[in-house]
C-alpha cells in the first residue's frame, strides 16, 4: 500500500517563492520522497486585466489594495473540485488570525494537508474569505510583507511532525513548548572553549544528574523568559500533585 502524501496547496500571487526554505534539511528531503507534495497554485492565472492585476483599491478608501473575491474563487473552485481537497482546512494566513502553536502544527501534522492563503498588499476581500470558510491564523504579533514567508513558517513547524521526517523522535519530546517549557542550553566540543568550560554534569556521564540539571535550566530559562508558559507549566504540575 502506497502512502498518501501529506497535501499542502499554497494560494500565492508568488509561487516562485516555493519551495525556497522548505527545500532545504529533513523538510526539503521528505518532499523529495514524496513524504508531503508541494502545490502551488498562482493567483495571477485568474487575473482578467490586461496586466493581470489581482487587486484592486478598497471600498471606503484607504491605502493600500485588496485582492479580488473572484481571483481567490478561480483558484479555490480548481483546487476544491477534488474530494480530498474539499475536506483540508483552509487557512488564511493573517497577522489578525489566532496565533500559530505547536499544538496547531501538531493537529494539522496528523491531517491530510491543508490548504493555505497568501495574503499580500493590505489582504484579501472580506467576502472570499467567508465564502470558503477560511480560518484566519497567524504566526506572530508584527506585520510581514507577505503570507508567503508566513505560510512557510507554518509548513515547516508542520511537516517537521510528520512521521518520518525527523529522524530522531527523542528530539521531538525534549523540544521547547513540549510540558510549556523551554529547551535546556547546549553544549559540545571542545569541553573548554577560549577558557569557558562546559558545564561539568554535562562531561559525567551520569544521566539521572544529566537529566535533572537540564529540567532545571528549562525552568529557569523558562521562568525567566517566558513566565506566561512557566506558569501553565507549574499549575499542569500542581494538578499532578493533586491528582496523585
Ligand atoms: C502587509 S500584510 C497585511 C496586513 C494587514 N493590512 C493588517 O494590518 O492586518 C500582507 C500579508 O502578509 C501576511 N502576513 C503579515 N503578517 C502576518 C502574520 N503576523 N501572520 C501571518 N501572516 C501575515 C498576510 O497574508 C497578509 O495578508
Amino acid at each position: 500500500m502506497t502512502m498518501q502524501p501529506w497535501q499542502a496547496h499554497v494560494l500565492t500571487a508568488f509561487p516562485q517563492m516555493f519551495p525556497g526554505a522548505l527545500g532545504f534539511s529533513n523538510v526539503g528531503k521528505a518532499l523529495n520522497e514524496n513524504i508531503w507534495s508541494l502545490d502551488t497554485h498562482d493567483l495571477r492565472q485568474y487575473a482578467t486585466t490586461r496586466y493581470a492585476s489581482i487587486d484592486d483599491t478598497p471600498f471606503g478608501g484607504g491605502a493600500g489594495m485588496v485582492i479580488c473575491p473572484q481571483i481567490i474563487a478561480g483558484i479555490m473552485d480548481k483546487v476544491l473540485s477534488h474530494s480530498v481537497r474539499a475536506t483540508l482546512p483552509r487557512l488564511f494566513l493573517s497577522p489578525r488570525g489566532k496565533p500559530f502553536s505547536v499544538e496547531r502544527a501538531k493537529a494539522l501534522a496528523t491531517g491530510d494537508g491543508a490548504v493555505l492563503l497568501c495574503g499580500r498588499y493590505e489582504g484579501v476581500d472580506q467576502r472570499a474569505l467567508e465564502y470558503y470558510n477560511f480560518e484566519e491564523i497567524s504566526i506572530g504579533d508584527y506585520v510581514i510583507s507577505s503570507g508567503e514567508l508566513a505560510s512557510s513558517v507554518l509548513l515547516d513547524a508542520t511537516v517537521r511532525l510528520l512521521p518520518r521526517v525527523l529522524g530522531a523522535l527523542a528530539s521531538l519530546t525534549e523540544e521547547s513548548f513540549e510540558h510549556n517549557l523551554l529547551e535546556y542550553p547546549h553544549y559540545t566540543r571542545p569541553a573548554v572553549w577560549r577558557g569557558l568550560a562546559a558545564p561539568e554534569v554535562l562531561l559525567s556521564g551520569h544521566h539521572r544528574r544529566i537529566a535533572q540539571w537540564r529540567l532545571q535550566q528549562s525552568c529557569a530559562l523558562t521562568a525567566k523568559v517566558r513566565p506566561d508558559l512557566f506558569a501553565k507549566y507549574q499549575a499542569s504540575h500542581s494538578k499532578l500533585g493533586e491528582d496523585n
